[in-house]
């Protein structure tokens, strides 16, 4: 007898069900050896609330302390069927643009923090966590700062001084409700070998310490938060592993030079019209852990060719079975490696997706669709999470035939 039998035996009730079984075996294979065997068994045992339709995904993530995430915009919280979702299914929101600099200062000095505040408010009342995104990052940075830097009107210096305000002024103002910090964003070339990118934007202006100086300066401002570099192609997405190799060197230096930085971000944007390797994912997931750092899956959608951008239906029908695959896949990596702490979508239903408006003929990223009905990759990972969190149900009993014979 297994420990695994003995603690469901230990149950009381399917104790008593499991003599009651054996009874009835009787009767039915009419030898005492099937008596025998049956009054060890155990019942069917399918746990409560192991999986139907109205279990959350953020439910049954919890049983085993993972964090079920998405990219929240204002219109996900302001359409009553659309936040029923987010506040139900998820318990770790990303702001999708309204904690970019771009959004918070629009004007040098003028700082407009209503979408960052509602999505605070929005997590609080849904008692969900955030995920800051993002405080150094070459895209939606401010047309005031942008235009002046051109202008040459900054010394490298005075440039850092801003991105220190900056920072200060944001992680300062969120100062303990924020989980995780996306600090620096896509900082990593697009080649084999990738590096730092000489020509990206703060690299440019700022110089290489911006990245050093951006987590130390968040870690003053918010000693609790969780400090990611977040990046896309990092979890073996590019088929080389060149880039995650480049993200590893960055946040191992990093480390070494004595730098809070607690975690690295892996995007997980996929294409179904591209090659990917579940198995490197997990790989690299557990080589960040082996820098004692923590993971996350911090923006995950799996794209692919559509009739058009409102319907979203797939071009190709192997899509249909491509797109539950690869979000069920990124999961399970992720469920592997105890050091992955969330798992977070890029938007949760079709309609409101980037990528229709990114990527010209495709679409259908989401685990919704346009119309805010499950598909397939919604239960797909509610069936992952279910069996990650209760393991798959003990198998009905049945009369095995003793193998003690040859055949003759
Ligand atoms: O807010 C303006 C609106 O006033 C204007 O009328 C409209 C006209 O196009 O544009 C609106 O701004 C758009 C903004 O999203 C808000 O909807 C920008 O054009 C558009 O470029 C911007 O796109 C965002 C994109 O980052 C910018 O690179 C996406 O929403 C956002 O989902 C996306 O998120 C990024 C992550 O931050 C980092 N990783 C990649 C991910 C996907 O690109």
């Amino acid at each position: 007898m297994d420990m695994r039998r003995r603690s469901f035996l230990a149950a009381g009730a399917a104790g008593a069900a499991g003599a009651a079984g054996a009874a009835a075996l009787l009767g039915e294979a009419g030898t005492a050896e099937a008596a025998t065997q049956a009054a060890t068994e155990v019942p069917a045992r399918r746990p409560a609330g192991f999986l139907n339709e109205n279990v959350p995904l953020r439910d049954l993530a919890a049983k085993i302390g993972l964090r079920i995430g998405s990219a929240i915009i204002p219109q996900d919280i302001d359409t009553p069927t659309w936040n029923a979702i987010a506040a139900s299914q998820f318990d770790v929101y990303t702001p999708g643009n309204e904690m970019k600099w771009q959004v918070v200062e629009p004007e040098q000095g003028v700082f407009d923090w209503t979408g960052a505040d509602n999505l605070v408010s929005f997590a609080d009342a849904s008692r969900a966590l955030v995920r800051g995104h993002t405080l150094c990052w070459h895209n939606q940075l401010p047309n005031w700062l942008l235009a002046n830097v051109a202008a040459g009107d900054y010394t490298k210096t005075q440039l850092l001084d801003l991105l220190q305000q900056h920072i200060f002024t944001e992680v300062g103002r969120f100062r303990g409700r924020i989980w995780q910090w996306d600090v620096c964003n896509e900082f990593l070339t697009d080649s084999n070998p990738s590096q730092v990118d000489p020509s990206n934007w703060w690299i440019v202006n700022a110089g290489p310490e911006c990245i050093p100086l951006a987590f130390t300066w968040a870690h003053e401002a918010d000693r609790n938060a969780l400090l990611f570099y977040n990046d896309y192609n990092i979890g073996g997405e590019d088929g080389s592993n060149a880039k995650h190799n480049a993200a590893f060197a960055l946040v191992q230096g990093l480390l070494e030079d004595g730098i809070p930085i607690h975690g690295v971000g892996n995007q997980g944007h996929l294409d179904t019209q591209y090659g990917w390797s579940p198995q490197l994912l997990r790989q690299d997931l557990e080589h960040f852990a082996s820098l004692g750092l923590k993971s996350a899956i911090t923006e995950a959608d799996v794209r692919t060719f559509v009739n058009n951008a409102t319907a979203q239906v797939p071009t190709d029908n192997l899509a249909l079975f491509a797109h539950p695959f690869e979000f069920s896949e990124m999961l399970k990596a992720v469920l592997a490696v105890p050091e992955a702490i969330s798992f977070t979508m890029w938007g949760f239903t079709d309609s409101d997706s980037w990528v229709p408006g990114f990527f010209t003929g495709e679409g259908y990223a989401t685990v919704y669709d346009v119309n805010q009905q499950p598909k397939q990759a919604y239960y797909s990972l509610q069936s992952e999470l279910a069996i990650a969190a209760h393991g798959a149900p003990h198998r009905v009993k049945t009369y095995t035939p003793p193998i003690t014979r040859p055949i003759s």
